[in-house]
């Protein structure tokens, strides 16, 4: 069984991310398990709460799900033409302390997807996410594509995927990334 953490780099009730990840979930190849993670609990970075505190234990326990993991799938929003704060937030946090970067992200293999009610998708932010990807040693999949454009069109009123295209985008995009991470 292959197995991919996914984050949604949202804290939104109806964050249209996290209605992406969780339809990747319905169109996941066979063999391949998601696991769905949350950012929720991980509190601001302070370098004095690291210090006199440790880690915490959210940050801990997602670190460790993270190294478990065969691979990892960021569901980016895009702010400003870049990436969100609180989403860069947890991954600093996850980074954290440095001399772990090997155990939970080196050379882990990486997807990156997003979507936005904006006409232009997350190309921004997802281009935005790649020196970060590239300072933690990740090794990234750059296969596929899924920028998630105008996404208030493609979810319904109880969130779930509607727009054939997309699904068959993101099934498609999920293949290609499954694929990579089980090699
Ligand atoms: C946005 N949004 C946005 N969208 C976009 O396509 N390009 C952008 O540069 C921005 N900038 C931006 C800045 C800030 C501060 C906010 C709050 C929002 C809109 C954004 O895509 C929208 O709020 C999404 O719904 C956020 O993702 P979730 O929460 O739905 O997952």
């Amino acid at each position: 069984m292959v197995t991919i953490v996914g984050i949604a780099g949202s804290l939104r009730r109806a964050s249209y991310n996290l209605m992406l990840l969780r339809a990747a979930a319905d169109v996941m190849p066979e063999g391949v398990s998601l696991d769905i993670a949350s950012i929720r609990d991980i509190p601001l970075y302070d370098g004095d709460v690291e210090a006199e505190l440790g880690i915490p234990s959210a940050v801990a326990e997602l670190k460790d799900r993270i190294a478990r993991a065969d691979g990892l799938l960021l569901v980016t929003p895009e702010y400003n033409g870049s990436l969100p704060g609180v989403f860069k937030n947890a991954i600093d946090w996850l980074s954290r302390p440095g001399s772990d970067i090997p155990r939970v992200f080196g050379m882990k293999r990486v997807g990156l997807i997003g979507a936005t009610p904006g006409p232009a998708g997350t190309r921004l932010s997802q281009t935005a996410w790649l020196p970060v990807l590239k300072t933690l040693g990740t090794d990234a999949w750059f296969g596929g594509r899924l920028q998630g454009a105008r996404a208030g069109d493609v979810f319904d009123k109880d969130d779930k995927l509607v727009d054939e295209r997309v699904r068959d985008q993101l099934r498609k995009f999920l293949a290609g990334f499954a694929e990579f991470v089980g090699r």
